[in-house]
């Protein structure tokens, strides 16, 4: 496996994703992690991650220096290129031109020779820089291996050695070969053969979770998503009836939602699902309560209740399992130390005191897209990876207004439809939200010879990447046509759509 020495870059979870992307097992620890703790893992070789700090500041980050008597390939990034650059003798200064952003790249080709580093890399191809602070004096048996129009120190190596460092970051998707020199690192120069896959993860993370359990019980809270399925499916290949997983029907679900969850967990994933049905509580809650952020505040609290009641039930739970994923987790994981997790716990939001379980968080160092293979892997259906996000209040921040039961039910149906033409289309996949919100505006229409005067269904999809900014999906205009007859053609009770033409910002992707 290849280590990777984080210096707390927000960058230093890619370098792990593009080495897992080319199916290297590799594994990041703190930088401060202490050589014997290193050499236990058996790797093949160290990466030393970026940073925000400079080599030069007081408490500059350093390195347990035995690493590099190892014998072990080591190859720095940014912060990391400039922490070798200085333990090997050499110098950094604060640069003049702050270089931020695109550069291209340019391979030394010293007497014929291209550093393995490079090997099928081509010239003047992109990189993303960002620094402040560069290499000014090469340590000895250092040399160049590539430069920039600003760096002609963009990456150096002493080749003898096996060790590397570059200025750039190869690791984000803007630098268009940086995966093709990590795979050299590791491939090439590090010697690594194995070909690593999510089933690996999948055991590793088993294990780790039994490790840490114990006799232990794991409350997990599910809402139908991915993210906190996945978690569900692996905990209970790990620990089994250790895990409490509780789904909570808050009556606030669309349509036949709760059974496609029950269904999954008692079919395909055979993991005997709690079901608290609470609606009936939700609803008497948010009887004539119209405010939207009080109808929020009240299905959170009310939420907490039921969770509450139902861990209450069982003796001995000590932990607490979420699926966070690593874009949750705003700062670098390792770090910060054990500090970390006093703060995902406020992520919570609100648990009572005597819930203060551990933290189990198997999902923190994956992407959304890692997520799904792992789900594969588990056996979770393409239905449920492939699901769109779903708010926690539900249906009720989707009806303005009072949230009653009859209007549930007429969200409910215009909803389906909707659903159904989009997965029938295609454009399920194709887009990231797609949903319908009841008004609570009647307008006058006509059918057969009837006057009517009905309710307004608002359709809203759209296309994000991660839901902080939307466009309104731009759909056929056909397919809008047969998603309005059929929704006022089949649903009682609604004689107009209206599509959502607004973006995000500054409309948000709900309506309340
Ligand atoms: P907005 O409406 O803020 O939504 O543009 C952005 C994304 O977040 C989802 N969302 C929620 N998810 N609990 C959730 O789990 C909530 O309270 C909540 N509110 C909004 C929304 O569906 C969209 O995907």
């Amino acid at each position: 496996s290849i280590i990777v020495l984080d210096f707390g870059s927000q960058y230093t979870q890619l370098i792990a994703r593009r080495l897992r992307e080319e199916r290297i097992y590799c594994e990041i620890v703190p930088y401060f992690t202490k050589v014997e703790e290193i050499t236990a893992k058996n790797p093949k070789g160290i990466i030393l991650s970026g940073g925000p700090a400079s080599v030069y500041d007081e408490d500059a980050y350093e390195v347990d220096k035995a690493i590099y008597d190892l014998g072990l390939p080591v190859m720095g990034i940014c912060y990391g290129m400039q922490r070798i650059a200085v333990d090997f003798g050499g110098s950094v200064i604060r640069s003049d031109h702050h270089e931020y952003g695109k550069a291209e790249l340019y391979i030394n080709e010293e007497h014929g020779n291209v550093s393995p580093l490079f090997e099928s890399c081509e010239n003047g191809r992109i990189v993303w820089m960002s620094h402040s602070d560069r290499v000014d004096v090469l340590p000895e048996g250092f040399a160049p291996i590539a430069y920039s129009d600003n760096s002609p120190f963009a990456a150096i190596a002493n080749e003898e050695k096996r060790v590397y460092a570059m200025q750039y970051h190869p690791e984000v998707q803007h630098s268009e070969e940086g995966y093709l020199m990590l795979r050299n690192f590791a491939r090439k120069i590090c010697g690594v053969t194995e070909k690593w896959d999510m089933g690996h993860f999948l055991k590793e993370q088993i294990a780790k979770i039994k490790e840490q359990v114990g006799e232990g019980k794991v409350l997990c809270g599910l809402s139908g998503g991915v993210d906190s399925s996945v978690v569900a499916a692996l905990l209970y290949e790990a620990i089994g009836d250790q895990l409490i997983p509780v789904f909570v029907d808050n009556g606030l679900l669309r349509k036949g939602e709760r059974e496609q969850v029950e269904e999954v967990f008692k079919v395909n994933l055979k993991v005997p699902l709690v079901v608290a049905d609470a609606s009936e509580l939700f609803l008497e809650r948010l009887a004539g309560v119209t405010d939207p952020e009080t109808k929020r505040k009240t299905i959170g609290h009310t939420f907490i209740e039921v969770f509450e009641a139902e861990a209450k039930k069982h003796s001995g739970i000590k932990f607490l399992a979420q699926g966070t994923l690593y874009p949750d987790v705003i700062e670098s994981v390792s770090v910060k130390g054990p500090s970390e997790t006093i703060k995902s716990h406020h992520n919570v939001g609100g648990l009572p005191d005597w819930m203060d379980f551990e933290l189990i968080e198997p999902l923190r160092e994956l992407f959304k897209d890692e997520v799904r293979k792992l789900g594969r892997e588990l056996g979770l259906p393409e239905s449920m990876i492939n699901r769109h996000p779903f708010p926690g209040p539900g249906l009720a921040i989707r009806i303005m207004g009072d949230v009653n039961k009859p209007d549930l039910n007429l969200l409910r149906e215009a909803d389906v439809i909707l659903l159904d033409e989009l997965k029938a289309s295609g454009y399920y996949t194709r887009t990231w939200q797609a949903f319908a919100v009841l008004l609570n505006v009647k307008s006058v229409g006509v059918m057969g010879d009837n006057r009517t005067y009905d309710n307004t269904v608002c359709v809203r999809v759209v296309e994000a990447v991660d839901g902080m900014t939307a466009t309104f999906a731009h759909l056929p205009h056909d397919l809008l046509e047969r998603i309005s007859r059929r929704i006022i053609n089949e649903v009682d009770g609604i004689n107009r759509v209206v599509y959502d033409i607004s973006s995000k910002p500054p409309a948000t992707i709900e309506w309340e």
